[in-house]
């Protein structure tokens, strides 16, 4: 695997790889990487013949009050585990490099942006989907590698790619989860040892509203369930509780066959998010 820093060697790569014919599957991430990241990249592997990951905290996706200069990073460690898990290339660029100066042109997510983690994060997904489009831009890959650990990113990210014509095939992977169900996350680290134990509460809660759903209790029902579930048994603050149709991100209608039950939870330190999708057929 090679590290490179620099966009303009970076895009010298890729050009070979083009001229060769080779399929490039891109990870983008921010680095301190887990199991979850990890998945992304073997998948990348098997279906691409090589493998591009990025490792960049973007400054643009992280309000003023959130957690941009204490998001952790370990750069040695990252570097070995991208390079077990089977990327050719690593891409780490600094914040001058990515951006030189004050971007003049952004871009603007109009839909699927206003719900979930974006109403309290405002300006974030304008933030993920700028970044994501200069790296599609700087890698030209076949396929690009996002966890359904942030769906509404996803669903982000699908739409980016279909309105703006980007031809690249989006992949959206399973979340990787902690034995007890937590979802991994970087953040996790971030959580006391009660915290951590209790944290498991979110995604079991999940699992039983989807069960419910399924069932065929109305969205409306299931998410006050959530809601219930998740205060009655959590000492973090629940900020929010929801279910919507994916991935329109939308009020769930009687047409809704795909639906997200998703929710975060705010600790002291951290901020957890995790969804489940429910298939109504
Ligand atoms: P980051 O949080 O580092 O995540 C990088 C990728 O790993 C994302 O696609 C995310 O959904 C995926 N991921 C994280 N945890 C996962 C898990 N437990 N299971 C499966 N996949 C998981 O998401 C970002 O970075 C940034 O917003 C980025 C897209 C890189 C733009 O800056």
């Amino acid at each position: 695997m090679i590290t490179i820093y620099e966009q303009h060697e970076l895009k010298k790569w890729v050009l070979q790889q083009k001229g060769d014919k080779r399929s490039i599957g891109f990870v983008p991430t921010m680095g301190y990487l887990h199991e979850g990241h990890l998945s992304l990249i073997k998948k990348a592997k098997e279906e691409n013949d090589a493998v591009i990951v990025s490792i960049f905290v973007n400054p643009l996706q992280f309000g003023p009050n959130e957690d941009f200069d204490r998001y952790p990073r370990d750069i040695e460690r990252d570097s070995r585990l991208a390079q077990e898990a089977g990327a050719d290339l690593l891409f780490h660029p600094s914040v001058e490099v990515m951006y030189p100066f004050e971007p003049a042109v952004t871009v603007k997510v109009n839909r699927r942006a206003d719900v979930l983690c974006g109403s309290s994060r405002i300006g974030h997904f304008d933030g993920v989907a700028t970044v994501v489009a200069k790296l599609f831009h700087l890698t030209e890959p076949s396929r690009a590698y996002f966890g359904l650990k942030d769906a509404q990113q996803v669903a982000v990210i699908e739409a980016m790619t279909g309105d703006l014509n980007f031809p690249v095939e989006i992949v959206p992977c399973d979340t990787v989860r902690e034995q007890d169900g937590l979802a991994k996350s970087s953040r996790n680290v971030f959580l006391t040892d009660e915290e951590r134990e209790e944290a498991k509460v979110i995604y079991a809660s999940l699992t039983e509203v989807k069960d419910l759903l399924l069932s065929g209790v109305n969205p409306l029902s299931a998410k006050e369930k959530l809601e219930e579930l998740l205060k009655k048994k959590l000492t973090g603050t629940v900020d929010y509780a929801e279910i919507l149709s994916y991935p329109e991100l939308k009020e769930p209608s009687s047409d809704s066959t795909r639906l997200i039950a998703a929710a975060a939870v705010k600790y002291s330190k951290a901020r957890l998010i995790d969804n489940v999708l429910i298939e109504l057929t």
